[in-house]
């Protein structure tokens, strides 16, 4: 039986012994997890394995002395045991008592810290972006190609209620028909502090097109369910970190985009981006021979309440429209990203078990980064940039 968190956190059980346990019973995990990059969302990833329950975190790594004290001792507040902290990559990544690999580290170093992970043979969790360049996503490719572990991308919006919703009504329903075009918004705050400021540096996150958005270039390409064949952006740092600077380098990152995709089936996507609103919205639509979605998330600071999830589909005459507010037990959906990265773990640990889900794979993580990569291209170069080319011109790099 799985760790039913409804019962651990909603009555008292310490009074029953343990003989008379079943529902009240928690789940003792069965594999170990090491956390590579113990930062905001290394974090994210020990809360929820452990609220999953079938898997614990046995240590973390983290070059940082600051982020990786920290977290042992938040750790130790919350849970029984001691964290492990390693001194050394090798050390947490070879630990023959630990089954799985997080790895949580800010984007440039992904490729780096995976020639050593893949040494272990342990099953791996990468997070978004693979890589920073398609060059490095390739040599990704190259360490992974017949790896026995599992290899999951941290692709999570997936698993978001309404893109979960949305990715069901499309690909398994096919209530729209034929999707014909995907129009894609994320309107927030500014990229938050890091440690040692990586994400405004292009050279360091891959470019916010690359670093956030590869999110929703992720999402495109698996809706429209092609291969993207041209990009055209137009983007600025517009408002954010005007006076910024870090060692004495000010941030040329983007604030604003706007990102036309066209796919080899035919299908329209496009992207609006903008950091500097003050609120976390994130929208799409999807139109389809047969119908039209709406979804979207918004978390708006405000005091008063309304439903932050929304999701709509309107078929006409071609079966049922539905009008809801998709969401997870609120347990689930307030520990992190509405509970997608939750759901990104119980199916990692599903993959591990051999209950095979659809998490993201490398090719989609390449995917998502091709786009990005091409949108921050052709923002640079004011010109529309063709995929084929674009590949070629990596692979050539790689050569
Ligand atoms: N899937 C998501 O929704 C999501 C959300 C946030 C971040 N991310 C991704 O997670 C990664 C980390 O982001 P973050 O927001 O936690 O950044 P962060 O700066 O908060 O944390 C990164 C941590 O990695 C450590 N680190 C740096 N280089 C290291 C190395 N070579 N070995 C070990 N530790 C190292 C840093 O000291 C820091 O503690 C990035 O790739 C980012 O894009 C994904």
């Amino acid at each position: 039986m799985t760790n039913n968190n409804y019962f651990q956190q909603n009555f008292y059980s310490e009074y029953l012994k343990p003989e008379d346990k079943y529902v009240f019973l928690k789940a003792q995990p069965e594999f170990k997890f090491n956390v590579i990059g113990a930062g905001m969302i290394g974090m994210e990833h020990i809360r929820v394995t452990m609220l999953e329950g079938r898997a614990a975190i046995n240590g973390v790594y983290d070059l940082d002395q600051s982020s990786a004290e920290w977290t042992k001792e938040a750790f130790e507040k919350e849970y029984d045991y001691e964290l492990h902290l390693y001194n050394s990559l090798e050390e947490a990544c070879f630990d023959p008592s630990v089954d799985g690999l997080i790895i949580c580290t800010p984007n440039y170093t992904h490729l780096e810290v995976m020639k050593t992970a893949v040494q272990s043979g342990k099953h791996i969790l990468l997070e978004k972006p693979m890589a920073t360049t398609i060059p490095d996503v390739l040599a990704i490719q190259d360490l992974v190609k017949d790896y026995e572990g599992v290899f999951q991308i941290g692709l999570q919006y997936r698993h978001k209620p309404i893109y979960d919703e949305a990715l069901h009504e499309v690909l398994h329903k096919k209530s729209l028909g034929e999707v014909k075009n995907i129009s894609l918004m994320e309107h927030r705050v500014p990229f938050l502090d890091k440690v040692d400021q990586w994400n405004k540096f292009s050279k360091f996150s891959g470019g916010t097109l690359v670093e956030k958005c590869c999110h929703y270039f992720d999402l495109m390409n698996v809706v429209a369910g092609s291969k993207p064949v041209s990009v055209y952006a137009s983007g600025s740092l517009a408002v954010n970190y005007q006076d910024f600077e870090y060692e004495g380098e000010s941030s040329d990152v983007v604030d604003q985009a706007f990102v036309t995709v066209e796919y080899e089936n035919g299908v329209k996507g496009n992207f609006n981006l903008c950091m500097f609103a003050p609120m976390f919205y994130e929208e799409m639509t999807v139109c389809g021979s047969k119908g039209r979605i709406k979804t979207y998330e918004n978390d708006d600071f405000l005091p008063s309440s309304r439903a932050n999830t929304h999701f709509e589909i309107l078929t006409g005459e071609n079966g049922t429209s539905k009008i809801s507010t998709p969401m997870y037990p609120a347990i689930i959906q307030n520990s992190g990203h509405h509970g997608g990265t939750y759901y990104e773990h119980k199916y990692f640990v599903d993959n591990i078990k051999g209950d095979y889900k659809d998490t993201a794979t490398l090719e989609e993580g390449l995917w998502s980064i091709v786009v990005g990569v091409a949108a921050e291209e052709s923002i640079k170069n004011k010109a529309v940039i063709n995929i084929e080319e674009l590949l070629n011109q990596s692979k050539q790099a790689v050569e």
